[in-house]
């Protein structure tokens, strides 16, 4: 018996508040609360009389922490699972331990405002520092750790799949198959096809700020920057087939070379086609990218959100997207002082995932493993106070979750290797 509170109601935490409605006897009550509160009304129209999950609805400006604070003391939830933009992570986290409630999220903080002067300042002092420059990082919510140790409550970021998932394979790796772990490759394929000349899977605004970044990589335990899109390789991927994919700056890095200091090389690869990254180059050498507001007849735009306005809504893309996704991570290492490498990975279908919940499996590879990471922490599975990325917990129960709720983990003690 649990009350969880979903904060957004986009295309992943559809998924994710489906998924919740199939274990309706550990999640029997949801509220779920967004911006626009028709989107939550609508989902739970859509799902009453299929769960026994008691559902109600609210609306909330999760940019405004006294707003979330009183809907948390109004409802009372044990678990307050944030699904809306990385924007909104920290005036929920302070929400959470002000009204004492447990806390988990999708993705890592980044501002909205990137030209605020404030947050300026310390993110030019940590791409100095640290050797990246990607607007997100951890450091802003590592700084609640002791915060939450001292409330007695959980933190657990980025619960998705890359960042979640691909951090409990690197856990299980460590458990189970290595002594030491000497390199990480995390490859995420999206074999999908949704018809469309250019559109993104998930909340374009948060995808084309990440894609169109430096890319970034760990080497010999040192944090490496090369230009967006320039180190390409081609792989061959079981269930898809042959993709070209480009070395990205992902969060998970950043966590894992803390976590898991032995690995001397992390690396993030992902596939792209080739009109996605003509049209994003375009879009890019014109300024639609920008976050920077500009004026266009009077009044202010942002160019990025008015192009989000153009840009298919992700949630719709399910009914037209065919194919498969196939993400996991390649490591090599050492067992009883033998050399070996381990590949663990899951496949997921567009179309299966579309019959099931009516999305396609970006916002479904992302919404199971949220459910499932919201189960380890109300059944008290993962239970430490602090703030938590997904590789710092047991990763068996959370991969036996994900087997059993639709992502089952594939293995290859064979793999071919990223060069
Ligand atoms: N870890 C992973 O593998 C992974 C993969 C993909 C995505 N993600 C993350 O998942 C999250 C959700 O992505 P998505 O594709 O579902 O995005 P989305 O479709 O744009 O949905 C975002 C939701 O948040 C709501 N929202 C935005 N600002 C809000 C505010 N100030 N107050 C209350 N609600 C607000 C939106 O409300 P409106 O309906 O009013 O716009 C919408 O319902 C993002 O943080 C994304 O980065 C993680």
């Amino acid at each position: 018996m649990s009350r969880v509170l979903v904060i957004g109601c986009g295309g992943v935490a559809q998924v994710a508040i489906q998924k919740c409605c199939q274990v309706d006897d550990v999640f029997t009550d949801i509220c779920i609360a967004s911006r626009t509160v028709s989107k939550c009304d609508a989902l739970k129209e859509k799902l009453e009389g299929k769960t026994k999950t008691k559902m109600t609805t609210a609306k909330v400006n999760a940019d405004n922490k006294d707003e979330v604070v009183a809907l948390i003391k109004s409802y009372q939830p044990d678990l307050v699972m944030n699904i809306a933009l990385p924007y909104q992570d920290l005036t929920i986290m302070d929400a959470c331990l002000e009204a004492g409630v447990n806390y988990m999220d999708t993705a890592n903080y980044e501002p909205e405002d990137t030209d605020d002067p404030s947050w300026r300042a310390i993110y030019e002092k940590r791409c100095t520092e640290k050797g990246f420059s990607a607007y997100f990082d951890y450091s802003w919510q590592w700084a609640y750790k002791k915060k939450f140790e001292e409330a007695g409550l959980t933190a657990l970021l980025g619960c998705g799949f890359d960042p979640g998932v691909t951090q409990a394979y690197c856990a299980y790796a460590k458990k189970h198959e290595f002594d030491t772990i000497d390199t990480i490759d995390i490859l995420d394929c999206n074999g999908g096809d949704h018809g469309y000349a250019f559109a993104t899977n998930f909340n374009p605004e948060v995808n084309l700020r990440e894609v169109s970044a430096p890319g970034s990589y760990i080497e010999n335990n040192k944090w490496v920057e090369i230009p967006a899109m320039s180190i390409k390789r081609e792989y061959n991927f079981d269930g898809v087939g042959k993709k070209d994919m480009y070395l990205l700056h992902h969060e998970e890095i950043e966590s894992l070379n803390v976590n898991i200091p032995e690995a001397k090389r992390i690396r993030f690869f992902m596939t792209f086609g080739q009109s996605y990254l003509d049209h994003m180059r375009c879009l890019e050498d014109v300024g639609m990218l920008s976050t920077s507001p500009v004026m266009f007849e009077g009044k202010e735009i942002v160019p990025i959100k008015f192009l989000k306005a153009l840009l298919p809504d992700p949630a719709t893309l399910g009914e037209r997207t065919v194919g498969k996704t196939n993400i996991g991570c390649i490591f090599t290492g050492k067992k009883d002082g033998q050399e070996k490498s381990y590949y663990i990975y899951n496949i997921c279908d567009h179309q299966e995932c579309y019959k099931e919940v009516g999305s396609q499996a970006v916002s479904y590879t992302t919404g199971v493993p949220a459910m499932c990471g919201a189960l380890m922490l109300l059944e008290k599975k993962w239970n430490k106070a602090g703030v938590y990325t997904v590789e710092e917990f047991d990763p068996d129960p959370f991969i036996a979750a994900l087997d059993q709720y639709g992502l089952p983990k594939k293995e290859n003690h064979h793999p071919v290797l990223v060069d």
